[in-house]
């Protein structure tokens, strides 16, 4: 009756959290060789359901076996005895270790009672080959992009031997050259006979590397398929429809410029950076990751310095490095690093969503709770925040949830140049609509929106002019209609003559 290729299996497995039914009797099973793909909405209960597995929660009821024996994992330990290796939705790596520390943090090779420095990083060096990477065992973990930080962590888990590799939406943060690199990998191991449990919001990565899906609706399984199902259909049993418009964009006729920006240069980091946003439009901005966009996003705000070049807002010119006087002046940014910059994490979901609004009413002196209450409860939802209420912490919210009340936030805010960095990372399909509705909303109100995005369809989908960045400046423009993947990888990838620049000197 037991399955020889059976790696896992999960009967009717249940969660509950103070407020919210997070799983609520879910079978999923896990064979060898297999990329099984789990795929929900924003709260659905992936994250929870790999938690299981992973030891980091306990389930309420139900039962999980592995090779067909009722096993307890109570427990990181338990896992790593079971050969359960888990890339969490955030990582889990010590930024000021090595990158062979933390391959081998806990379980360091001893030699006399000592370290054994030169065999972990031999074996760490062995590892990161085996990924495909080139980086030092010996680099700080600091100093390395996040798609090499994913690789670092897959290397951790290989060297722990797994027979099955868990992934939280590994390609969340990925560009789509590391993606690619990412599958290699994965297929690798998927032919080596470990089985993979994967996550992803990214729908086109299912047929490309699923073989199994299953879906979860609030809690529970609504179905499972082959990964070569359609979207479309994928879509339907996700969200219980259909979506007929992936990019909704409404263009509200351009008015007066509301942002300026002119010769903007940090050395080395961008040069002589110009464009304008008007009212009512959107101006996408593409490009590769390290192109600079969100160093000059940053530095618009306010959030950083420059070294010459002026922001206006409405005609009026911003003091350098002073994100008071940016967003008294109608400037909003949703970062790109939620977790660090964009929320309160032990706050209330509506204290989040409050937190630029009170700002600027604290300053007249004067808040209107009750109108707050309602503010928020709209947004949230509006964008389909999936909550206890509007008193749960931020911690305690799915990952795509958080985002959400990132960009909540700031839509409440009442900006006249609201920047996006990477808006609807971690969203679902159906929630990102919603966020796209939103923005036509802004700029129909005669608002301007500036939007970096890594996600082409939707710079495309959503924007009415498209800047692409190369090294640090803008290697071209495109009406929105000119725009398409190819135009805008040629501006992305081109070499842009660097040198030349440094010959004939800073031209401001
Ligand atoms: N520690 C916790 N305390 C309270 N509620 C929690 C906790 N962890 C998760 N939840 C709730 O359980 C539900 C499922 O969350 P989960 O993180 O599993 O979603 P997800 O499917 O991974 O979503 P996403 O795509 O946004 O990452 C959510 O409503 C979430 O708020
Ligand atoms: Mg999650």
């Amino acid at each position: 009756m037991s399955n020889p290729d059976e790696l896992l299996r999960i009967e009717g497995i249940g969660k509950t959290f103070p407020g919210v039914v997070a799983l609520d009797g879910v079978d999923f099973d896990l064979r060898r060789g297999e990329v099984h793909v789990l795929l929900g909405e924003n709260g659905a209960g992936k994250s929870t359901l790999i938690k299981m597995l992973s030891g980091a929660y306990r389930p309420d009821s139900g039962r999980i076996f592995a090779g067909g024996q009722a096993v307890r994992i109570h427990g990181a330990q338990d896992a790593e005895r079971l050969g359960i290796a888990t890339i969490y939705q955030e990582f889990n790596l010590v930024p000021d270790l090595t990158v062979a520390e933390n391959i081998f943090l806990g379980r360091q090779p001893r030699r006399f009672g000592l370290i054994d420095r030169k065999r972990m990083e031999a074996d760490a060096a062995r590892l990161l080959d085996r990924v495909g990477i080139r980086v030092s065992p010996r680099a700080r973990v600091r100093e390395l992009g996040i798609a090499r930080l994913q690789m670092v962590e897959i290397a951790k888990a290989l060297n722990l031997e797994a027979r099955v590799l868990i992934m939280d939406e590994p390609t969340a943060v990925l560009t789509s050259e590391e993606v690619e690199k990412l599958f290699q990998i994965v297929r690798r191991l998927r032919e080596e006979g470990v089985g993979i449990i994967f996550i992803t919001h990214h729908l086109e990565e299912i047929a490309a590397l699923g073989d199994r899906v299953t879906v979860l609706r609030d809690g529970r399984s609504v179905g499972q398929v082959p990964a070569s199902t359609p979207q479309n259909e994928l879509v339907r049993l996700m969200v219980g429809r259909s979506i007929e418009q992936q990019y909704p964009r409404e263009s509200a006729g351009p008015g007066a410029p509301l942002l300026s920006v002119s010769g903007l240069t940090r050395d080395g980091v961008f040069h002589n950076v110009g464009f304008e946003v008007r009212a009512g439009e959107v101006v996408g901005i593409a490009g590769l990751v390290g192109a600079g966009r969100t160093e000059v996003a940053r530095a618009i705000f306010g959030a950083d310095p420059y070294d010459a070049g002026t922001v206006e807002v409405a005609g009026r010119r911003l003091p350098r490095h002073d994100v008071n006087a940016a967003t008294a002046a109608g400037i909003g940014l949703v970062p790109e690093d939620r977790k660090g910059q964009g929320l309160v994490l032990d706050a209330s979901v509506q204290e989040n969503l409050g937190l630029v609004t009170l700002r600027a009413a604290s300053r007249v002196g004067w808040v209107d709770r009750r109108a707050q209450r309602t503010a928020a409860a709209r947004i949230a939802g509006q964008l389909g925040v999936r909550m206890a209420g509007l008193g749960q912490h931020v911690r305690t919210l799915s990952g795509g949830n958080q985002q959400k009340v990132v960009i909540g936030k700031w839509l409440l805010a009442d900006t006249k140049v609201l920047i996006l960095d990477e808006p609807t990372r971690g969203i679902d399909v159906a929630a990102k609509v919603e966020i796209y509705q939103l923005i036509n909303e802004l700029t129909a109100a005669g608002q301007a929106v500036l939007m970096i995005s890594s996600d082409l369809p939707e710079v495309l989908g959503m924007s009415d002019r498209v800047l692409v960045m190369n090294q640090g400046r803008i290697a071209g423009e495109l009406p929105a209609h000119e725009a398409t993947q190819d135009t805008v990888m040629a501006l992305a990838v081109t070499a842009t003559p660097m040198k030349e620049e440094v010959e004939a000197g800073r031209d401001d």
